[in-house]
């Protein structure tokens, strides 16, 4: 045999035994249940690692340009760029809308004590409440102004961050002390109040022989509802809106919601629902809204919906954000709000296509007849042991709205609208023999904490 006469035999006889193993291979993992095919796929789509920061921007821009750029990336105005946010931020930011519909996704990410870094203008209720951090500052900056103006300091924060395992306990003893409507008409069923995002905070006032009452808006107190646009907070259930807010007139209830949205939702007398539902017209390729307010400044807001089909969501954005500052929010229904701040940049590309007038139809979201009942006069003893007609009442004066524009939207939210009557239900008969009065004045003895200008000296004040 030549040479490659004898190298052909152990070749062919090597490539019938490598085809052999490949058919034994497949036979086998065929039989162990496995299959080629479910080999996951190659992605060649990097996910984003997962953001720990609750600020969406804080890691922003360490983030690649999503591969998945949609096709604005050609269509970008001058001066925009893309950014890639992670879709589970919708939950996150200080224009999270959570109400009756919305559950908050979050528990209170990015807390500070307040004791421990509020101003000295401003009093709380003891020293173990927190807020988002976010909210530090501007509620030093509103309660210092209250004080300049007004002279001395007779509020107090008395309820801010929330877990909702605190909500269960104001919940269940509110139930309890004044009945299942009055429940209804002023606490969130838990897992749906915003306390529970940490943006928000109740304020008490103190009176002369130092006790926390509640704070009325009126005379001296009316100053907050006034000017709380300027440091960034909404008085979030106003009297003119219970039905659309679901809650009761709590004049002592203030959100931030932050510069410029404070102020326009102001100017335009509406509420937080309106405003949130409203922006969805307000898109990135109309232009947005204007929101022009003279010497304070000018901004450019725009809504993007979130891409249901990847993980993340190209956002457009300034790129040069020390001229044109910008912050993104999640709406905590389906999309993000991008502010820009175009005070300093008269010739930001938005500008000549941004629209100047508010334009929305309140009547989609408006709950007829919510509060067609007299509270004050309808609440009563037997109240509380008729829970299920009260909670129906309630239920199905909302379920009757067939008005909703987009019923879809709002319907898959129908179990979420109606939990607090199962909740009531499961909870009715059960309450422990409990002080009802723990949930909101833990102390008992009326001592406040950070100047409270008529501290008892008792308690922390020994
Ligand atoms: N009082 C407000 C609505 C809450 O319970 O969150
Ligand atoms: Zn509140």
């Amino acid at each position: 045999m030549n040479k490659t006469g004898r190298m052909s035999v152990p070749n062919g006889f090597l490539a019938l035994i490598v085809v052999f193993i490949f058919i034994a291979g497949i036979a086998t993992m065929l039989v162990s249940g496995h299959n080629i095919s479910s080999k996951p796929p190659t992605n060649s789509t990097p996910v984003p690692r997962k953001n720990d920061s609750t600020d969406i921007l804080a890691d922003i821009d360490s983030r690649a340009v999503s591969p998945n750029a949609f096709e604005e990336t050609n269509n970008l105005p001058d001066g925009y760029r893309l950014i890639t946010v992670l879709n589970e931020d919708v939950y996150k930011g200080p224009l999270v809308l959570v109400n009756y519909a919305y559950e908050s996704k979050i528990d209170g990410e990015n807390l500070v004590n307040l004791y421990d870094n509020v101003s000295s203008s401003v009093g709380v209720k003891d020293n173990d409440m927190f807020i988002n951090n976010s909210v530090l500052e501007p509620i030093n900056n509103f309660f210092d102004g209250f004080k300049s103006v007004k002279g001395s300091t007779t509020i107090l924060i008395s309820s801010s961050y929330r877990s909702k395992n605190d909500q269960v306990e104001i919940y269940e003893n509110s139930v309890k002390d004044t009945g299942a409507k009055s429940t209804a008409y002023y606490v969130a069923v838990p897992g749906y109040s915003e306390h529970q995002t940490g943006y928000c905070f109740d304020t008490a006032a103190i009176n002369y022989n130092g006790e926390m009452v509640e704070l009325d808006g009126e005379g001296d107190f009316s100053w907050l509802s006034d000017n709380c646009a300027d440091y960034g907070f909404i008085l979030r259930y106003p009297q003119s809106k219970t039905n659309i807010t679901g809650i009761g007139y709590e004049s002592w209830h203030f959100r931030y919601v932050g510069i410029p949205h404070s102020y326009f939702i102001k100017k335009n007398n509406i509420c937080f629902e309106e405003y949130i539902m409203g922006l969805k017209k307000y898109t990135f390729d109309d232009g947005g809204l204007l929101i022009d307010n003279g010497d304070k400044g000018k901004w450019v807001v725009f809504y993007v919906p979130k891409l249901d089909a990847f993980n993340n969501t190209d956002i457009p954005v300034p790129i040069d954000s020390a001229k044109t500052p910008y912050t993104v929010s999640g709406n905590n229904i389906d999309g993000f709000i991008v502010t820009v701040d175009v005070t300093n940049d008269p010739s930001n590309a938005l500008l000549s296509k941004a629209a100047a007038d508010w334009s929305y139809d309140n009547s989609e979201i408006i709950i007829k007849d919510f509060v067609d009942y007299d509270l004050l006069n309808d609440v009563s003893e037997e109240e509380d042991d008729d829970s299920d007609s009260d909670d129906t009442e309630r239920g199905e004066q909302r379920d009757n709205n067939d008005d909703w524009e987009d019923d879809s939207f709002w319907d898959e939210n129908d179990e979420s609208r109606f939990e607090y009557v199962d909740y009531y239900d499961e909870y009715d008969g059960s309450y422990s023999a409990g002080d009802s009065s723990e949930a909101y004045n833990q102390d008992g003895d009326n001592t406040y904490y950070q100047n409270d200008d008529y501290a008892d000296g008792e308690g922390d004040y020994q």
